[in-house]
């Protein structure tokens, strides 16, 4: 199949509402380090703030501008750090607060930014606060900065609504009174150890914004928010109405998410940010019903970037990702925000997997965040072309760019792990989550020929088990093989910093193509480049009007000069799966 490659844009996406203000988060790409699973500096089994100081250099030559870190601050790791019990410590197992310094000091002195983890929405159950509101008992002050509230029923042993935890279960616990008879019962969207913050009182606002002024003291570039479309709830908590709530999440109105009054909490913060020099920002973690409720936290006076869960959630296929990519550029064109793409995150089955199964293993796909976990290993070559490929696709496209640790080395989710050493807290509340996220985050293989494979200074066991297969994926094993996927993100982000039509902008210009095949122009500066993607399973061949390949996301036979009746054009065979950057 041969297809010419005119350059007549088909459609583009929507025009920019500012496109002259140009930030370093506008085109960053953003490195996840899971502080637990990323490196281990004093060789007890756990990743820590030292060991992820001490591999910076790595991502400074890996080419990424930012580091964002999940939670490191004192928690009793009911859900990995996403319990918080003091907003202002770092938890003995990853450092101190030195280390942390430390940290922000060693990234900006490598050009890297360094963003933190805000866990607005709840506490843990051991924060100083939660604690005494159990101990002060009902109608104490410390309780109204919670949701606590008497049950249902004649003794007040049933819930207060019907809401259920994303966890599983109702996101009702009942306490126990002082006196030892069972009390009131506390909301908790998550983990029972997860308290929800009453965001009506003002004491919570006072509390963050201190905190928040906090890690901005202390030299850090932002915060990505967690559960940011939680914090408010409808008023009077009403019911839903309906079992099986997960099964709407993200794609049906909740009284528990994306309330419109979480707009004014970030307008507060976005003050505060401004106040500071050097681009502070602040990244939602918001799972809406559509990508245009999302674009609302990024308004000009609110946040600057939001997580695109429905690109992460989309199949290996091209209409669906071509509307995907329309639908987010047109919606964060509107409010002027850059649009950001990811793969992975710690929450998901590994790309590499999820490209390896059928997308029908995927129940719900897009629109649930719960619903990206996979038990199968699937087909792992075909994962990983596809995840090589998919790359080049995201990395070629305008705005901002997320990456998860591990997925440089083309890392497969740890399906196999024994159940007994499982640690996610969604997994052992059966009717909930699906459970299967500690596969995402099991040590990053460094070097050397087993595990630890240098994740930590000793031979000692890793906190997750790292497969006995890793050592040909370790750092160490890839560096300078050109056909490693480590080399080939390096390859990438060079490109990226390189090539004026990378990076930020608004448009992408679709040319003609087959099914299942994607290819578009960016242009900057003079300089034309194109993306082109097979996503189907066998070679296909197109014609590009000139110019030279840059880069292939799998071994490429070589482009041949065209036909005689197309003077300029250039044959490209792309094999399957595969994605090529071109520059004309
Ligand atoms: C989203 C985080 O990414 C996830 O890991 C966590 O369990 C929930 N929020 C609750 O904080």
């Amino acid at each position: 199949m041969s297809q010419h490659l005119s350059d007549a844009p088909r459609s583009a996406a929507a025009p920019a509402a500012d496109a002259g203000h140009r930030d370093w988060w506008r085109d960053a790409v953003i490195y996840q380090v899971y502080p637990r699973s990323f490196a281990d500096g004093n060789g007890d089994g756990m990743g820590d703030l030292p060991g992820v100081t001490a591999r910076l250099p790595y991502l400074r030559d890996l080419g990424v501008d930012a580091v964002w870190l999940s939670p490191f601050y004192a928690s009793p790791q009911a859900d990995a750090g996403y319990d918080v019990a003091d907003y202002r410590e770092v938890d003995p197992m990853f450092g101190d607060l030195n280390d942390a310094d430390d940290l922000v000091r060693t990234a900006h002195a490598l050009n890297l930014r360094v963003i933190v983890d805000l866990v607005p929405n709840h506490c843990s159950d051991q924060h100083e606060w939660f604690k005494q509101a159990l101990r002060d008992g009902p109608g104490s002050a410390l309780r109204e900065r919670f949701h606590f509230r008497p049950g249902k029923g004649a003794g007040g042993e049933l819930p207060p609504n019907d809401w259920e935890s994303i966890f599983g279960g109702p996101a009702w616990t009942r306490t126990t009174d002082p006196d030892g008879t069972p009390g009131e019962w506390y909301l908790h969207l998550f983990a029972p150890e997860q308290p929800d913050f009453n965001w009506d009182h003002p004491a919570v606002h006072d509390e963050f914004r201190s905190v928040l002024r906090f890690w901005l003291d202390l030299g850090t570039d932002g915060f990505r928010i967690d559960v940011a479309h939680g914090l408010v709830k409808a008023a009077g908590l009403p019911d839903i109405g309906h079992s099986e709530q997960l099964s709407l999440l993200g794609s049906a109105p909740m009284p528990y998410f994306d309330q419109d009054g979480v707009h004014e909490i970030y307008r507060g913060w976005r003050r505060i940010l401004d106040e500071y020099p050097g681009d502070r920002i602040g990244v939602a973690e918001a799972w809406t019903p559509t990508i245009e409720r999302a674009a609302l936290y990024l308004r000009p006076d609110e946040l600057h970037q939001a997580f695109n869960f429905e690109y992460l959630g989309t199949p290996w296929d091209a209409a669906a990702l071509r509307r995907v990519i329309d639908k987010s550029l047109a919606a964060m064109g509107a409010v002027g925000a850059p649009a950001t793409w990811v793969l992975s995150n710690h929450d998901v089955t590994r790309h590499t997997t999820r490209f390896g199964n059928p997308s029908s293993a995927l129940p719900g796909g897009a629109s649930t965040g719960g619903s990206l976990q996979l038990r199968e290993a699937g087909d792992r070559e075909l994962g990983l072309r596809r995840a090589r490929a998919a790359t080049l696709l995201m990395l070629a496209l305008p705005g901002s760019a997320y990456l998860y640790q591990g997925e440089e080395l083309g890392l497969p989710d740890v399906t196999d792990l024994p159940d007994e050493v499982r640690q996610d807290p969604s997994f052992f509340r059966a009717a909930g989550q699906d459970g299967f996220r500690d596969g995402c985050r099991v040590p990053i293989p460094w070097s050397g020929a087993e595990p630890p494979y240098g994740f930590g200074p000793a031979g000692g066991p890793s906190w997750l088990p790292q497969p006995a297969t890793w050592a040909e994926l370790s750092v160490e094993a890839q560096t300078g093989d050109p056909a490693s996927t480590l080399e080939l993100y390096r390859a990438a982000l060079a490109l990226r910093r390189e090539l004026p039509a990378l990076g930020a902008g608004r448009s992408v210009q679709w040319l003609d193509t087959p099914e299942g095949v994607l290819a578009f122009r960016r242009d900057g500066d003079g300089d034309g480049f194109l993306c082109l993607v097979n996503l189907t399973a066998t070679p296909v061949v197109l014609t590009v009007p000139g110019g030279r390949p840059l880069l292939a996301s799998s071994a490429q036979p070589p482009a041949t000069a065209g036909p005689s009746d197309q003077v300029d054009g250039i044959d490209v065979t792309i094999a399957a799966d595969t994605a090529i950057w071109w520059a004309i």
